[in-house]
Order: C-alpha cells, then sequence, then structure tokens
C-alpha cells in the first residue's frame, strides 16, 4: 500500500457499501467517451442523455427571471409551498388520489429522494426487494443504512414484469421494503394494474413500506402509467419518488420530490434539514413553472422518443440471432445476444471496436443480466438508422 493511501478501516463501512458495484459493466462507456474527447466521431448510446437537447426555454426563463429577483438564499427545509403544491397537483391528477403539499419533500433530484428513503426507513438486519434489471444505483442505494437487498427477476419472456409469486416468495419477515421502478429503467416496461394492485394489497397486508420510482411516468409513449400509490391512502405505507429529469430535460437542476404519508415526511424535513438544507429557491422556482406551465415540449418529446423505439425495433427485428423487445416508455431499448455470444459485454467491445458506437452491457442492472444490452435512444433518428445498420452488420458477422 502507498504510504500516504489512507486506509479503507478509516472510513464508515457505508461508505464501502455505496462503492464498487457493477463498475465494470460502465467501462464500455467509459472507452466511448475518451475516443470521443479524442476527437473521434463515436456514437455514444451507452447512457440515457441527449446532450444537445436543453431544458425548454420557459422554465429555464423562469429561473433566470428568480434569480435576477433575488431569490439567492436559504429556502424552506422541505421546499417552498409553491413547488409542493404543484408536485401535488400532477400527482393527484396522475392518480385520483388527495395529497396535501405537506405530503411532499423535494430533494435534489429522485437519487437524492430514493437514497433518503434508505436513510429512514431502513437499517442492519432489514431486507428491501428489488426487481432486476433495476437501475443501477439500487443495490448501492438501498444497502448504504445496512440493509440486505433481495433480487426478484422480471424476466424478458413476462415483458419485464415480475412475477407476483416471485415477489411473495422473496419478502420473509425481515422485508421492510419492496421497491417498484414503474416505468422502468433500464427495460422500459409499465407494469400491469394487476401486478401494481397486488403488490400494494402484499405491501399492506404485511405491513411493509412500498417504494415507488417514477421518474418516467411522464415519459410513455405506448400504454398508460399506473401508480401504486392509486391503490393506497394517504396515510398508507407507500412513497413516490419522482423528478423532472426526464419530463423537461432537467438533469442537471437536481430536482426531485418524495410524497409518502405524513408520518414520514415529517421525518423526511428532518433529513433534508441535516443532509442540504433546502434547495435553492431559483430552481424550485423554475420548477413549478415545469410543472404548471406549457407541456408541449414534454409532449413532443415523448412522442419522438416513441417513433425513435419503434424505428430501432423495426429495423433490429428479425436480425438472426439477435433479441429486440419493444419499451413502451423510457430513453432505452433492450436487446439480447445470448445466441451470438454468452456474453453481452464482448457483443459491446465488437461493437466499438468495428463501428465506434457504444451501447451498454446490462452488467451493473443485476446478477442474471449479462445476455442483454441497454441500447439509448438518445439520439437522431438518422443516426439510429446507422446504428441498426451496424448492429445487424455484427449480428450477421458473429451468426456466420
Ligand atoms: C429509474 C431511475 N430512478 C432514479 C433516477 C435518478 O433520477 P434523478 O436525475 O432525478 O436523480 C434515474 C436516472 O436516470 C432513473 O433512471
Amino acid at each position: 500500500m502507498n504510504k500516504m493511501e489512507i486506509s479503507a478501516s478509516s472510513f464508515s463501512g457505508l461508505a464501502a457499501r455505496v462503492s464498487g458495484e457493477g463498475a465494470e459493466a460502465w467501462e464500455i462507456h467509459r472507452l466511448a467517451l475518451e475516443r470521443k474527447d479524442a476527437g473521434e466521431d463515436v456514437l455514444v448510446l451507452s447512457i440515457g442523455e441527449d446532450s444537445d437537447a436543453t431544458t425548454p426555454a420557459h422554465i429555464v426563463e423562469a429561473g433566470v427571471k428568480s434569480m435576477n429577483a433575488g431569490r439567492h438564499h436559504y429556502s424552506e427545509m422541505e421546499g417552498t409551498l409553491a413547488l409542493r403544491t404543484a408536485i401535488v397537483d400532477h400527482h393527484n391528477a396522475l392518480t385520483g388520489r388527495a395529497m396535501t403539499p405537506q405530503h411532499c419533500v423535494v430533494f435534489a433530484g429522485a437519487q437524492n429522494a430514493i437514497f433518503a428513503c434508505s436513510l429512514c426507513l431502513l437499517e442492519a438486519g432489514d431486507e428491501v426487494v428489488i426487481v432486476e434489471p433495476y437501475y443501477s444505483t439500487y443495490p448501492a442505494t438501498f444497502s448504504a443504512a445496512g440493509a440486505t437487498v433481495v433480487k426478484v427477476s422480471a424476466p424478458s419472456e413476462n415483458g419485464f414484469e415480475p412475477r407476483l409469486s416471485d415477489i411473495e416468495a422473496a419478502v420473509s419477515p425481515s422485508t421492510r421494503a419492496i421497491v417498484l421502478n414503474s416505468p422502468n429503467n433500464p427495460t422500459g416496461a409499465i407494469y400491469s394494474e394487476t401486478l401494481v394492485k397486488a403488490v400494494a394489497e402484499l405491501c399492506r397486508s404485511r405491513d411493509i413500506w412500498l417504494i415507488s420510482d417514477e421518474v418516467y411516468a411522464d415519459f410513455v409513449f405506448h400504454g398508460r402509467h399506473i401508480s401504486p400509490s392509486g391503490f393506497m391512502g394517504p396515510e398508507e405505507k407507500c412513497i413516490v419518488a419522482s423528478s423532472l429529469s426526464k419530463s423537461h430535460r432537467m438533469s442537471g437542476w437536481r430536482m426531485g420530490w418524495v410524497i409518502g404519508p405524513l408520518a414520514l415526511t415529517r421525518r423526511f424535513s428532518a433529513l433534508a434539514l441535516c443532509l442540504h438544507y433546502g434547495l435553492p429557491p431559483f430552481v424550485q422556482d423554475a420548477a413549478v413553472v415545469a410543472l404548471t406551465g406549457p407541456q408541449d415540449e414534454t409532449v413532443t418529446m415523448v412522442k419522438e422518443y416513441g417513433e425513435r423505439a419503434d424505428l430501432v425495433v423495426e429495423r433490429l427485428s428479425g436480425v438472426p440471432g439477435l433479441g429486440v423487445f419493444a419499451p413502451n416508455a423510457g430513453m432505452f431499448v433492450m436487446l439480447e445476444v445470448s445466441e451470438l455470444t454468452p456474453d453481452a459485454t464482448v457483443f459491446a467491445h465488437a461493437l466499438l471496436e468495428e463501428a465506434a458506437i457504444s451501447i451498454l452491457p446490462c452488467g451493473s442492472f443485476g446478477d442474471n443480466v449479462d445476455h442483454l444490452l441497454r441500447m439509448s435512444l438518445c439520439t437522431s433518428q438518422e443516426k439510429l438508422h446507422g446504428a441498426c445498420d451496424a448492429i445487424e452488420a455484427l449480428c450477421r458477422r458473429l451468426g456466420a
């Protein structure tokens, strides 16, 4: 060990639990960015972000106006009343519930909100059920407080929806929470009303928290998002975490929230005080405009993503050896290459080498998803056509 290096024992268990897992799956993305930075024309489809597209102008203007008006100071720990009102109005319209601003606390993005759930609900000895493939930060986030993560599969042959029987089987006397993420990243699946209602029932009957990550709730191009919270009363153990990152292209603004029972939001306010001491007021003012102002850009964007998804699915369906799964929401299409190679990483490296295109092997989204790849739709239809040509050519070569 380098003499200057500080030993691992100098850090908390939490610091160890939040680092590490699944990092190698992101190697392709790292390589792609490295080559792009070096001036190469690399098409980066390994991440869900369209860096050419910005937040709608009227929202940016609202943020600037707020800054120019002197909104530079501390603000309410749980978020401004205007913002929490706009958030619950949006939530109630989507779910038919009657939540009040007091049921809402804002956090710096859904990621921060979900981490707050982990800190306020879980501790060593608890189990938390998550569905695989999952959003890559889940294992670290939910084990941060010392809980054990129990994984349930959402198999491709079931449309990437978990089976209720598998969720029931994963629940033990130690289970403290079940996490659902529908619409799902990475799969683009929207869980059926039957499933979300049954999971809500299960949580109620077993006195378990239901944490519903709904960052893609407004990013649906086929079908309809059903929130499990719609089947839970305001004071039941149900939490919705969401944000404006996807629906309003506001990922850099770090604007998210939780909606849950008053007993929880009181504790979240106390945590917010220790964690961030309130979010920037000008970001909150802009978020009010995002939620209450014109939604045409969101509508147009989501429609465009639906068209891109349809394009990729149509182009790649029928390519020998390749599985392609049509998403109903979100920014990705899932591909399966097990007939061509046992390890999707091999496929991803070959695509990067041969065509300068990066798509992500799903290794960081679960233990049993090494045969899957996630292809981002965050580029033009023209570039997606080019990517489909390259993927088809590689499949034909590997299958020959
Ligand atoms: C499923 C899911 N949950 C949470 C997040 C975090 O979102 P935010 O940018 O609001 O922190 C993401 C971001 O990609 C996500 O895909």
